[in-house]
């Protein structure tokens, strides 16, 4: 439901079209960097602990060696066959506890920088999301963004503990044990290891690169899948309305499967590249081992020598198991990160102009009666010469020129798809015009700062949508803060406090997926209480009562023609009777303003509003 036009027609309307253009895995990388750079102490420490990590772990073999080469000593020399083992086994002992120490400090001091990190990067796409135009909103697929967040933000935590704590301390680790080996043995033993790792490592990122396309596809599915998923599940009333579960099941399984095949290759392609792994890995170990037993048989190595070249092998293979897996992750986490950073770099379309300022509202000479000090600096409304089109291809709006005096109001009818709710939109600032300009208090709103533009605006839209939370919630929601004795003048206000009150539960009554618990009729009122607590100088109901019955909508238009005293106010009804007393009334046929004026002199007219009112009065 949340789909109208596609890519095509955004791109169209003049809207950069912003294709994916994936970026390289640096520019991710270094996107990246600034964010964890905050925390540069901690960075350098975890370094630090792992440098020291890597150290012990290396000192472990050459310990073993020594132990081991001991055991050759003579049987008579009573100091040396305990005090040298028994001091070596302790160190080794000691060595052992180092590693782990150091990883778990190392950890400790990291997690403070990863964990920020990824708050800062998932708050700022937030924030961004929010900054986006309406467009934007009305084209996404909710399901599938929150996934690309969500990997992204998981993304930026396996990145960081994949390169710091793998591949690097990996890297490091070799170069140790390559140094070790080349200084104390023949320079074989340093070859075959690097032949084997270039190999290993060359052999890995081939086949893990092939695989990568298995993995994107089953990414692509997952998304896919959850948006169908989750749209399903928002149009839960409409698929009963139709019956239509089975189509929506087997719509959902249609991903599922897809899904499914691409995991699946994606699986046994994984069987190939730990198979090759491990060959490689048996090759180099067995050529290592008959190197050092020569060794050993030619007197060049002693015993020690070969248990520790074997202990440095299994060592440096054990973190080498894991490339193929650690690469790959790492590859995939520069990809959902690229994707949020992506998401990150949409530009927004409706943006504040260079250097705006906030809005003034000035009272335009026009000041209230005293003591409704809200409605004090109400400011004028003028739309002029006004054109607009979603669509390049389909205006909807034409030359439109009118203005709402300050403190009056004036109203707009007409046929449905006229273009009525769309002059609210513009007025809030979703879209900009095409042609013309909108001025609040003489300023045109696209040199105001978009907060203040909407500080100054309270709108009932046509279709209200309620957060999931309590009543209290939702009213209290137009003006955060607000405690629980302006809650409930503002639900007096709008006529919804009896209501409330006789729930069980009252205003911590819960209000249900987007408000679905009330009815059309309690919603349009919680959104009117709430707009009324907002209390801007700027008012809009777009058919604000559509959904009450008669006797209520008579309540709450006196309501809100008292709360409207004073206020500059912009009415959409399609109930004529709503609007008798506007300041003037206005015909909106097509996007066209074909009559205008105040009631008495469009009835005279006796044109288009005159047979609305014949039409209205004879059906009531
Ligand atoms: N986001 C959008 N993208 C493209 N076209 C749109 C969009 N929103 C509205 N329209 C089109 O613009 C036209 C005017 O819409 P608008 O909502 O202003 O009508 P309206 O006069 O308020 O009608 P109603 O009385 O039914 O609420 C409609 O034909 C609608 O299809
Ligand atoms: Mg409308």
């Amino acid at each position: 439901m949340r789909r109208f036009g596609d890519t095509a027609l955004s791109s169209a309307a003049g809207i950069p079209a912003q294709p994916a253009v994936p970026h390289s895995d640096w520019d991710t990388l270094r996107r990246l960097f600034p964010y964890l750079w905050q925390y540069k102490w901690r960075v350098l420490a975890a370094l630090a602990f792992m440098v020291g990590a890597k150290l012990a772990n290396v000192g472990v073999p050459v310990l073993l060696k020594n132990l081991v080469d001991t055991m050759d000593i003579k049987p008579g020399d009573a100091v040396a066959v305990l005090v040298v083992p028994v001091g070596l086994l302790l160190a080794y002992g000691a060595l052992r506890l180092t590693t782990t120490l150091f990883a778990e400090l190392r950890e400790l001091v990291f997690a403070k920088a990863t964990q920020g990190a990824a708050r800062s990067i998932a708050l700022e796409t937030f924030r961004h999301l929010h900054a986006l135009s309406l467009r934007f909103h009305l084209e996404r697929q909710t399901g599938g963004m929150t996934r690309d967040i969500e990997r992204g933000v998981r993304g930026i935590e396996s990145l960081i503990s994949y390169s710091l704590y793998s591949i690097v301390p990996t890297l490091i680790e070799v170069a140790l044990v390559l140094t070790i080996l080349s200084v104390k043995f023949d320079t074989w033993f340093a070859w075959i290891t690097l032949g084997a790792l270039a190999g290993y490592i060359l052999f890995t990122v081939t086949v893990t690169e092939w695989r990568t396309q298995f993995r994107k596809q089953a990414n692509e599915f997952d998304s896919a899948a959850h948006s169908k998923a989750v749209d399903s599940l928002l149009n839960y009333e409409t698929v009963k309305y139709f019956n239509n579960e089975d189509f929506e099941a087997a719509r959902y399984d249609e991903s599922l499967v897809r899904l499914h095949q691409a995991r699946l290759k994606s699986q046994s392609t994984l069987s190939v590249l730990n198979t090759g792994q491990q060959l490689i890995i048996a090759i180099s170990l067995v050529a290592m081992l008959w190197r050092a037993t020569q060794g050993v048989v030619d007197g060049r190595m002693t015993l020690g020598d070969l248990v520790m070249v074997n202990a440095f092998m299994i060592q440096l293979y054990i973190p080498l198991n894991f490339l193929g897996v650690i690469y790959r992750e790492i590859k995939q986490s520069l990809t959902d990160l690229d994707k949020m950073f992506t998401l990150l770099e949409r530009e927004r379309e409706v943006a504040d102009a260079p250097g705006a300022s906030a809005l003034v509202l000035s009272s335009d000479g026009r000041l209230s009666a005293a003591g409704s000090s809200q409605g004090a600096n109400a400011p004028s409304v003028r739309f002029e010469d006004v054109s607009f089109a979603y669509d390049p291809s389909r205006p909807i709006l034409h030359h439109l020129s009118f203005e709402i005096p300050a403190g009056k109001t004036v109203a707009v009818v007409g046929p449905s798809g006229a273009g009525k709710s769309t002059l609210a939109r513009l007025l809030y600032r979703f879209y900009d015009v095409q042609q013309g300009r909108i001025t609040i208090g003489g300023q045109d709103i696209r040199q105001v700062t978009q907060a203040s533009l909407r500080q100054a605006i309270g709108i009932v839209p046509q279709d209200t949508v309620l957060f999931n939370d309590t009543v209290e919630y939702n009213i209290a929601y137009g003006h955060p803060g607000a405690s629980r004795t302006e809650v409930e003048e503002a639900a007096r206000a709008a006529h919804i406090h009896a209501f409330i009150a006789a729930t069980p539960k009252g205003y911590d009554t819960m209000v249900g997926e987007r408000g679905l618990k009330l009815s059309g009729g309690e919603k349009q009122r919680v959104a009117i209480a709430r707009t009324l607590l907002k209390n801007p100088p700027i008012l809009i109901f777009d058919e604000a009562t559509s959904a009450l019955d008669s006797a209520n909508e008579r309540a709450i238009q006196a309501e809100l023609q008292s709360v409207a005293h004073n206020k500059t106010t912009l009415v959409v009804a399609h109930r004529l009777s709503t609007v008798v007393d506007a300041h003037e009334i206005l015909v909106l046929e097509a996007g066209r303003i074909v009559e205008r004026g105040a009631h008495a002199a469009l009835l005279a007219q006796n044109g288009i509003y005159a047979r609305m009112w014949a039409l209205q009065q004879s059906s009531e």
